[in-house]
């Protein structure tokens, strides 16, 4: 759903060749309906529309003939009432948006951190008496701290500032204008501080006794675009209950794995976080499309003198910040036996 859309193309061009999803339908709005996806489509990725689906005819979103599985890239003025209705038929809606990630019955994963947070779909399934379910990944910019975070978590943190430099792509097409982002920085995106602050708790904190308890650290962001075409770039400085040392974090950056990696679903990078020594990286131009752009890069561990240390992270916003997110989701889900495939 939301096929033709930036993220859209994304994850057809992800999923192209997957050994479990078959790209079977696509989804848009009443303006591409009934359009083959190449006429209703500006494919704006690099290489060509993967072989096939340019010949399907993009459907309305309505529950009917659609798959089990549905990934969700609407716009989110429209992705709620479409999503639950999705949902209300028994359709598995593996979402991008932002509607419904920080619902109290909703998971917002990130597979390698809190896989655990699936324990929350039956109870979805009672309080909304849905015969399907709605599963979401975090915002493009919080996917990247979260995943570096959570390869310290068990450090006790309590203290994050994050700045972020973010790609202009997280903006969707046509974006921001030129004129705005040329030699430029805009410091402000709407709503992203916000959300970066109130997800990673949520994706850092437990779930028990049918609910959610955010991680109890205080996460400051500051939200900055750009003029980088993909990957989000984040100096983060955190504070911890424990004081590890910075072998203990370069240690745990080195060993960091989770239910991805040990079930080896088939997106899943080798490691999700990849510590760089050199003193310039990570870059974006250089790291970013390195492990299929699944893994988050980080590098520069130093002191920090007002917290306890300090390092930058870069992440893939379209990939792992969205249609890759995903699509890793949907095969924890069917690894845990959630998807009826
Ligand atoms: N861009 C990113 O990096 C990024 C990252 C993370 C999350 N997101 C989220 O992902 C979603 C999509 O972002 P985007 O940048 O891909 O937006 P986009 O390029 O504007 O695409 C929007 C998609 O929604 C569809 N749509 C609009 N109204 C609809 C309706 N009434 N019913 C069904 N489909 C409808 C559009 O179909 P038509 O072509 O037919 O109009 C199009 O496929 C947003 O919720 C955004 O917040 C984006």
């Amino acid at each position: 759903m939301g096929a033709t859309g930036m993220v859209g193309q994304h994850f057809v061009k992800f999923l192209a060749g997957h050994p479990w999803f078959d790209l079977k339908w696509v989804g848009a709005s009443g303006r591409s309906a009934a359009m083959k996806y190449r006429d209703a489509t500006s494919w704006r990725l690099e290489g060509a529309m993967p072989d096939g689906v340019g010949d399907l005819t993009v459907e309305n979103c309505v529950p009917g003939n659609a798959p089990h599985l549905v990934f969700s890239a609407m716009d989110s003025s429209v992705a709620t009432g479409i999503e639950q209705a999705f949902a209300a038929a028994g359709h598995s809606v593996v979402s991008n948006s932002r509607n419904h990630r920080m619902e109290p019955d909703v998971p917002l994963l990130v597979p390698e951190v809190n896989p655990d947070h699936l324990q929350v779909l039956p109870l979805q399934k009672a309080n909304r008496g849905w015969k399907g379910q709605i599963a979401t990944n975090p915002n493009c910019s919080t996917i990247v701290l979260s995943l570096a975070l959570g390869a310290l978590k068990q450090f006790g943190i309590q203290r994050v500032i994050v700045t972020t430099m973010q790609a202009i792509s997280g903006a969707g097409y046509p974006g921001v204008s030129s004129m705005d982002i040329n030699a430029n920085v805009l410091p402000f995106i709407g709503g992203e501080e916000e959300k970066m602050e109130t997800e990673t708790q949520k994706i850092l904190g437990s779930f028990g006794a049918g609910q959610f308890h955010p991680l109890a650290a205080s996460v400051s962001a500051h939200c900055n675009r750009v003029p980088v075409l993909d990957g989000h770039t984040e100096t983060v400085s955190v504070g911890f209950s424990s004081r590890p040392t910075r072998e203990d974090i370069l240690d745990a950056f080195a060993k960091f794995r989770g239910a991805p990696q040990e079930r080896e679903l088939p997106s899943a990078p080798a490691r999700p976080v990849i510590y760089l020594d050199e003193d310039n990286r990570p870059q974006p131009r250089r790291d970013v499309e390195r492990e299929r752009g699944m893994a988050v890069f980080v590098g520069r561990l130093r002191n920090c003198p007002v917290l306890q240390h300090k390092f930058v992270a870069l992440g893939h916003n379209t990939v792992r910040g969205a249609a890759g997110a995903a699509v890793l989701n949907a095969e924890l889900m069917r690894s845990e036996g959630l998807l009826s495939l």
